[in-house]
Protein backbone atom coordinates (compact mmCIF):
# COMPACT_ATOMS: atom_id res chain seq x y z
CA UNK A 1 0.00 0.00 0.00
CA UNK A 2 0.94 3.29 -0.83
CA UNK A 3 2.13 5.43 2.53
CA UNK A 4 0.24 8.50 3.33
CA UNK A 5 3.59 10.39 4.01
CA UNK A 6 7.40 8.91 3.42
CA UNK A 7 10.75 11.31 4.58
CA UNK A 8 13.79 10.10 2.62
CA UNK A 9 16.86 11.18 4.35
CA UNK A 10 15.61 14.70 5.71
CA UNK A 11 18.21 16.91 6.80
CA UNK A 12 16.77 20.73 7.58
CA UNK A 13 19.56 23.45 8.78
CA UNK A 14 18.65 26.31 11.23
CA UNK A 15 21.09 29.03 10.02
CA UNK A 16 23.89 27.43 10.31
CA UNK A 17 22.98 25.59 12.76
CA UNK A 18 22.01 21.43 11.40
CA UNK A 19 19.02 20.16 12.90
CA UNK A 20 17.51 17.32 11.11
CA UNK A 21 20.16 14.84 10.12
CA UNK A 22 18.77 12.10 7.69
CA UNK A 23 15.12 11.18 8.82
CA UNK A 24 13.47 8.43 7.28
CA UNK A 25 10.05 7.13 8.07
CA UNK A 26 6.67 6.33 6.15
CA UNK A 27 3.26 6.36 7.69
CA UNK A 28 0.00 4.65 6.49
CA UNK A 29 -3.37 6.06 6.03
CA UNK A 30 -4.88 5.24 9.54
CA UNK A 31 -1.41 4.13 11.61
CA UNK A 32 -0.91 7.20 13.66
CA UNK A 33 2.67 7.86 14.77
CA UNK A 34 4.20 9.29 17.68
CA UNK A 35 7.53 11.70 17.93
CA UNK A 36 9.30 11.13 21.02
CA UNK A 37 12.59 12.65 22.01
CA UNK A 38 14.47 14.96 24.87
CA UNK A 39 13.49 18.74 24.50
CA UNK A 40 15.69 20.27 21.79
CA UNK A 41 16.03 16.77 19.46
CA UNK A 42 14.27 18.47 16.58
CA UNK A 43 10.67 17.26 17.28
CA UNK A 44 9.34 20.93 16.34
CA UNK A 45 11.25 21.50 13.36
CA UNK A 46 10.38 18.05 11.53
CA UNK A 47 6.71 18.94 12.23
CA UNK A 48 7.94 22.31 10.55
CA UNK A 49 9.47 20.68 8.12
CA UNK A 50 6.67 18.45 6.82
CA UNK A 51 4.07 21.20 7.03
CA UNK A 52 6.51 23.55 4.63
CA UNK A 53 6.96 26.10 6.98
CA UNK A 54 10.92 25.52 7.06
CA UNK A 55 12.69 24.39 4.11
CA UNK A 56 15.02 20.87 3.76
CA UNK A 57 18.51 21.50 3.16
CA UNK A 58 18.54 17.67 1.52
CA UNK A 59 15.96 14.94 1.17
CA UNK A 60 12.29 14.33 0.29
CA UNK A 61 8.61 14.30 1.33
CA UNK A 62 5.74 13.00 -0.45
CA UNK A 63 2.65 13.07 0.60
CA UNK A 64 -0.22 10.72 -1.13
CA UNK A 65 2.58 9.57 -3.78
CA UNK A 66 3.30 13.06 -4.64
CA UNK A 67 6.53 14.95 -3.85
CA UNK A 68 5.90 17.61 -1.87
CA UNK A 69 9.79 18.52 -1.13
CA UNK A 70 9.19 22.03 -2.68
CA UNK A 71 5.53 22.49 -2.40
CA UNK A 72 5.04 25.60 -0.35
CA UNK A 73 2.77 26.03 2.96
CA UNK A 74 -0.53 26.84 2.21
CA UNK A 75 -0.64 23.92 -1.34
CA UNK A 76 0.48 21.65 1.68
CA UNK A 77 -2.60 22.82 3.31
CA UNK A 78 -4.97 22.26 0.21
CA UNK A 79 -3.57 19.22 -0.02
CA UNK A 80 -4.74 17.69 3.31
CA UNK A 81 -1.37 17.99 5.89
CA UNK A 82 -2.99 20.24 8.85
CA UNK A 83 -0.53 21.66 11.67
CA UNK A 84 -1.23 22.83 15.13
CA UNK A 85 1.48 24.60 16.68
CA UNK A 86 2.47 24.21 20.51
CA UNK A 87 1.84 27.89 21.04
CA UNK A 88 -1.56 28.13 21.12
CA UNK A 89 -2.88 30.73 18.01
CA UNK A 90 -6.12 31.89 18.86
CA UNK A 91 -7.47 35.24 19.14
CA UNK A 92 -8.90 36.02 22.75
CA UNK A 93 -11.16 38.97 22.45
CA UNK A 94 -13.25 36.56 19.75
CA UNK A 95 -15.54 33.92 20.66
CA UNK A 96 -15.00 30.45 19.98
CA UNK A 97 -17.33 30.46 16.85
CA UNK A 98 -15.54 33.64 15.76
CA UNK A 99 -12.24 31.79 15.81
CA UNK A 100 -13.50 28.44 14.27
CA UNK A 101 -15.03 30.63 11.60
CA UNK A 102 -11.53 32.21 11.06
CA UNK A 103 -10.69 28.54 11.03
CA UNK A 104 -13.24 27.59 8.08
CA UNK A 105 -12.10 30.63 6.34
CA UNK A 106 -11.78 30.22 2.73
CA UNK A 107 -14.11 27.31 2.22
CA UNK A 108 -17.55 27.07 0.85
CA UNK A 109 -19.60 28.79 2.99
CA UNK A 110 -22.46 26.09 1.98
CA UNK A 111 -20.84 23.14 4.13
CA UNK A 112 -19.18 25.31 7.34
CA UNK A 113 -22.96 24.27 9.37
CA UNK A 114 -21.79 20.66 8.91
CA UNK A 115 -17.92 21.47 9.57
CA UNK A 116 -18.67 22.87 12.93
CA UNK A 117 -20.85 20.10 13.32
CA UNK A 118 -17.89 17.51 12.49
CA UNK A 119 -16.09 19.94 15.20
CA UNK A 120 -18.62 19.74 18.00
CA UNK A 121 -19.05 15.70 17.47
CA UNK A 122 -15.13 16.04 18.02
CA UNK A 123 -14.78 18.21 20.97
CA UNK A 124 -18.42 18.21 22.52
CA UNK A 125 -17.67 20.81 25.30
CA UNK A 126 -16.99 23.53 22.62
CA UNK A 127 -20.82 23.29 21.76
CA UNK A 128 -21.11 25.55 25.14
CA UNK A 129 -18.63 27.84 24.77
CA UNK A 130 -19.68 28.54 21.29
CA UNK A 131 -20.42 32.38 22.37
CA UNK A 132 -17.55 32.85 25.07
CA UNK A 133 -14.64 34.93 24.32
CA UNK A 134 -11.83 32.38 24.09
CA UNK A 135 -9.45 34.84 26.45
CA UNK A 136 -11.99 33.54 29.58
CA UNK A 137 -11.49 29.49 28.57
CA UNK A 138 -9.44 27.23 30.42
CA UNK A 139 -5.71 26.03 29.02
CA UNK A 140 -7.32 22.78 27.83
CA UNK A 141 -10.90 24.37 26.31
CA UNK A 142 -8.04 26.59 24.66
CA UNK A 143 -5.87 23.50 23.44
CA UNK A 144 -9.41 22.03 22.06
CA UNK A 145 -10.02 25.50 20.00
CA UNK A 146 -6.45 24.97 19.14
CA UNK A 147 -7.01 21.95 17.77
CA UNK A 148 -10.60 22.74 16.52
CA UNK A 149 -9.68 25.81 14.46
CA UNK A 150 -7.77 23.33 12.19
CA UNK A 151 -9.75 20.50 11.91
CA UNK A 152 -12.82 22.42 10.85
CA UNK A 153 -11.44 22.64 7.58
CA UNK A 154 -12.79 19.85 5.32
CA UNK A 155 -9.66 18.37 3.77
CA UNK A 156 -7.21 17.77 6.69
CA UNK A 157 -5.64 13.98 5.51
CA UNK A 158 -2.87 13.90 7.73
CA UNK A 159 -2.94 16.56 11.11
CA UNK A 160 0.75 17.00 12.81
CA UNK A 161 0.22 18.11 16.63
CA UNK A 162 2.80 19.50 18.40
CA UNK A 163 2.77 18.54 22.78
CA UNK A 164 -1.05 19.29 22.83
CA UNK A 165 -1.11 18.29 26.36
CA UNK A 166 1.68 19.68 27.83
CA UNK A 167 0.65 21.65 30.95
CA UNK A 168 -2.81 20.27 31.09
CA UNK A 169 -4.84 18.77 33.77
CA UNK A 170 -5.33 14.90 33.43
CA UNK A 171 -8.99 15.65 32.40
CA UNK A 172 -8.26 17.37 29.59
CA UNK A 173 -5.58 14.85 28.16
CA UNK A 174 -8.53 11.99 28.65
CA UNK A 175 -10.57 14.56 26.66
CA UNK A 176 -7.86 15.13 23.97
CA UNK A 177 -7.07 11.46 23.93
CA UNK A 178 -10.55 10.81 23.27
CA UNK A 179 -11.35 13.42 20.54
CA UNK A 180 -8.03 12.08 18.75
CA UNK A 181 -9.43 8.61 18.81
CA UNK A 182 -12.52 9.83 17.04
CA UNK A 183 -10.93 11.81 14.56
CA UNK A 184 -9.09 8.73 14.09
CA UNK A 185 -11.66 6.64 13.10
CA UNK A 186 -13.47 9.66 10.59
CA UNK A 187 -10.14 9.14 8.85
CA UNK A 188 -7.76 11.91 9.95
CA UNK A 189 -3.97 10.18 10.10
CA UNK A 190 -2.11 11.56 12.91
CA UNK A 191 1.50 12.59 13.53
CA UNK A 192 1.33 13.59 17.37
CA UNK A 193 4.64 14.89 19.41
CA UNK A 194 4.21 13.86 23.26
CA UNK A 195 5.44 12.02 26.06
CA UNK A 196 3.13 10.91 27.54
CA UNK A 197 3.03 7.35 27.59
CA UNK A 198 -0.51 6.83 27.86
CA UNK A 199 -1.21 9.24 25.06
CA UNK A 200 1.17 7.44 22.88
CA UNK A 201 -0.37 3.95 23.13
CA UNK A 202 -3.99 5.00 22.98
CA UNK A 203 -3.24 7.08 19.79
CA UNK A 204 -0.68 5.61 18.16
CA UNK A 205 0.46 2.78 16.61
CA UNK A 206 4.04 3.24 15.31
CA UNK A 207 6.70 5.24 17.33
CA UNK A 208 10.47 6.85 16.60
CA UNK A 209 12.30 8.29 19.09
CA UNK A 210 14.30 11.31 17.89
CA UNK A 211 17.89 12.19 19.50
CA UNK A 212 19.93 15.25 18.08
CA UNK A 213 17.64 15.32 14.41
CA UNK A 214 18.01 11.61 14.13
CA UNK A 215 15.93 8.30 14.68
CA UNK A 216 17.45 6.24 17.39
CA UNK A 217 14.36 3.87 17.88
CA UNK A 218 11.76 2.87 17.08
CA UNK A 219 8.89 0.28 16.96
CA UNK A 220 5.26 -0.08 17.83
CA UNK A 221 3.90 2.08 20.46
CA UNK A 222 2.33 -0.79 22.84
CA UNK A 223 6.08 -1.71 23.31
CA UNK A 224 6.94 1.44 25.51
CA UNK A 225 4.52 -0.07 27.95
CA UNK A 226 5.88 -3.09 28.02
CA UNK A 227 9.53 -1.85 27.98
CA UNK A 228 9.57 1.05 30.58
CA UNK A 229 13.06 1.04 30.08
CA UNK A 230 12.80 2.58 26.61
CA UNK A 231 11.16 6.14 28.08
CA UNK A 232 13.86 6.34 30.80
CA UNK A 233 16.94 6.04 28.44
CA UNK A 234 15.91 7.61 25.44
CA UNK A 235 13.74 10.11 26.67
CA UNK A 236 14.73 11.05 30.75
CA UNK A 237 10.62 9.77 31.22
CA UNK A 238 9.46 7.65 34.31
CA UNK A 239 6.79 5.52 33.35
CA UNK A 240 3.54 6.68 35.32
CA UNK A 241 -0.06 5.93 33.72
CA UNK A 242 -0.65 9.02 32.08
N1 LIG B 1 14.46 29.65 15.60
C1 LIG B 1 15.54 28.94 15.98
N2 LIG B 1 16.77 29.44 15.79
C2 LIG B 1 17.87 28.76 16.18
N3 LIG B 1 17.82 27.55 16.76
C3 LIG B 1 16.64 27.01 16.97
C4 LIG B 1 15.43 27.67 16.60
N4 LIG B 1 14.40 26.86 16.92
C5 LIG B 1 14.95 25.77 17.47
N5 LIG B 1 16.28 25.84 17.51
C6 LIG B 1 17.20 24.82 17.99
O1 LIG B 1 16.96 23.69 17.17
C7 LIG B 1 17.02 22.49 17.93
C8 LIG B 1 15.79 21.69 17.74
O2 LIG B 1 14.68 22.42 18.22
P1 LIG B 1 13.21 21.87 18.21
O3 LIG B 1 12.90 21.32 16.87
O4 LIG B 1 12.35 22.97 18.72
O5 LIG B 1 13.28 20.67 19.27
P2 LIG B 1 12.13 19.95 20.09
O6 LIG B 1 10.82 20.33 19.50
O7 LIG B 1 12.43 18.49 19.96
O8 LIG B 1 12.28 20.40 21.50
C9 LIG B 1 17.28 22.92 19.37
O9 LIG B 1 18.62 22.69 19.65
C10 LIG B 1 16.91 24.38 19.40
O10 LIG B 1 17.71 25.06 20.34
MG1 LIG C 1 9.17 21.25 20.32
Amino acid sequence: MRPLLELKDLHVHLGTLYIIQGVNFRVHEGENLAILGRNGAGKTTLLKSIMGILKPSKGSIKFRGRDITGARLHERARMGIGYVPDTRRIFGSLTVRENLLLGAAGIDKKIIPERLEFVLKIFPDLAKLMNHKARNLSGGQQQMLNIARIIVNPHRRLLLVDEPTEGLSPLYVKRISEAFEVLTREGVTIILVETKPLLVKRITKRYVILSHGKIVKEGDSGELFENPEIMRRYIGVEMRGG
